[in-house]
């Protein structure tokens, strides 16, 4: 039987055990870092990328395959610039900032007299300045006055970096989607209510970057916006809360450690009616891991403005022509790669038996078998040819269906403890015996129960169970 899963009590450890198992294993480590890295940049390794695309399959596969009112797109990361000055994002897309006169460190800051930033700019003081007593810190006397901070990220288009060429990467998917709207409506034939999906990168020059995949300044977004008549909102609104927490449970994020929080009136922007953001007890905080939100039709309505182009919908039925208001279930994939493996870490006292019970905790990726980056690990008993052989035969038939891995080296049970702290749902044992009875051994994650499955039997067998 497998041992209980043990909490990891420590939340900072937690933090820490999971970026150093992405590192370690290869889903996660910092980006450029034979030249020294670059501020906050992450790259996904060979089985993080494969993990943030099973991520994305997943949404996909939920919300746009199998629903017939929903379609995707997948737009230009630069666009023309106008789009922005539509949106508002060139105008009002910025964060407070203080700057540090000292050293002119800055500091994203809403309220530079609130605790949570005294806090940070004090840190800053002692360990930047330490002269200056701890008492006789005042923010108001060493830092600037909080000014607002744009935080699209800038670059040109062609070779004369001159204004007329200034472009900017899109600092989220969502735009795209209203930009499109027209065409996407003539092409689809959808009706509304109907919605549009898109995936993609999205770019910020955010002020503080941090907590690992957190906040980067490059990142991932998966966003919808829903596209329905003025009424039908606060059902509407409903429907896509519901959805938000069906994808929560399916991708595996742990859902006592998620907080909705309704934004109130003062804090929501002038359109929108409704906001809820889906807050994740991080180890470094309750933050933000998704949000969703009604924006009437503001978006559609700027785009109108702005661009002179007619984006009314006509009701084929009763041939009314109106706007429609839209919900946004916004989504960063980066965060939902960072909740699903603080939510899937486990550690247990040696699972896998005497030969390998050293006094070390075993870890256990406890992803959904979906999102696994490897669904199946072939592993012969020996490295002999007359095993070898077999066993290679068996990846051959498996990787035509799924991301395997075959490995032969060192002792099996080492060989299993490599296979659950990356999550493979199963392994598959080449032994003497399979030699007489055309049979391999399953062994399953979780239970670590053991199934002697006919090889023919195999394929039949892994597809029932990575259903
Ligand atoms: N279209 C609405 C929109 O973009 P947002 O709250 O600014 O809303 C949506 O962003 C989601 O994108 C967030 O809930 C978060 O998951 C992700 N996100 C935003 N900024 C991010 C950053 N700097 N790094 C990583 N993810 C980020």
């Amino acid at each position: 039987m497998a041992k209980k899963n043990q909490k990891i009590e420590n939340e900072s450890d937690l933090m820490d055990k999971v970026i150093s198992l992405a590192k370690r294993r290869g889903f996660i480590f910092p980006g450029s870092e034979i030249y020294g890295g670059l501020q906050n940049s992450w790259d996904y390794g060979p089985l993080g990328v494969e993990l943030k695309n099973n991520i994305k399959k997943l949404w996909w596969k939920m919300f746009v395959q199998e629903r017939a009112d929903m379609v995707g797109i997948d737009a230009a990361l630069i666009m023309n610039p106008k789009v922005w000055e539509a949106s508002g994002h060139l105008g009002n897309f910025s964060d407070p900032l203080v700057e540090c006169e000292e050293c002119h460190e800055r500091f994203r800051c809403d309220d530079p007299y609130s605790p949570e930033a005294t806090r940070e700019t004090g840190a800053h003081w002692l360990k930047h300045h330490p002269k200056i007593a701890v008492g006789s810190f005042k923010i108001e006397e060493h830092f600037t006055k909080p000014k607002q901070f744009n935080l699209m990220l800038k670059t040109f288009l062609g070779p004369a970096e001159e204004k007329a060429n200034e472009v900017y990467f899109r600092p989220e998917t969502a735009q795209a989607i209203f930009v499109d709207f027209k065409q996407i409506l003539e092409t689809s034939r959808q009706r509304i209510p109907f919605g549009v999906a898109q995936i993609g990168k999205a770019f910020r020059n955010e002020i503080t970057p941090g907590n690992f995949i957190f906040r980067t300044r490059e990142f991932e977004q998966m966003e919808i916006e829903y596209f329905i008549k003025p009424e039908d909102w606060k059902k509407q609104f409903e429907h896509w809360l519901g959805e938000m927490k069906r994808w929560i449970k399916a991708v595996g994020i742990d859902e006592s450690r998620v907080k909705e929080n309704e934004i109130g009136e003062e804090d929501r922007a002038f359109y929108s009616k409704r906001t809820i953001d889906f807050e994740f007890e991080y180890p470094f905080g309750q933050k933000e891991l998704y949000g969703l939100a009604y924006r009437g039709d503001y978006d559609l309505g700027q785009h109108q403005k702005f661009s002179g182009e007619n984006l009314e919908y006509k009701d084929p039925i009763s041939n009314e022509k109106f706007l429609p208001h839209v919900i946004e279930p916004s989504l960063g994939v980066d965060r939902t790669v960072l909740a699903v493996l603080l939510s899937c870490y486990s550690e247990s006292d040696a699972r896998s038996g005497k030969e390998d019970a050293v006094h070390e905790k075993e870890v256990t990726l406890r992803l959904p078998k979906a999102i696994a980056p490897i669904k199946v690990a072939i592993l012969p008993l020996s490295k002999k040819e007359e095993l070898t052989k077999p066993a290679e035969e068996i990846l051959r038939t498996l990787n035509k269906n799924w991301m395997c891995q075959y490995d032969e080296t060192q002792s099996i049970g080492k060989r299993y403890r490599r296979q659950d702290e990356i999550g493979t749902p199963y392994c598959v044992t080449v032994d003497f015996d399979s030699l007489k009875d055309n049979a391999v051994t399953v062994r399953d994650r979780d239970t670590m129960a053991q199934e002697r499955i006919e090889i023919k039997e195999l394929e039949n067998y892994l597809t029932k169970k990575l259903k």
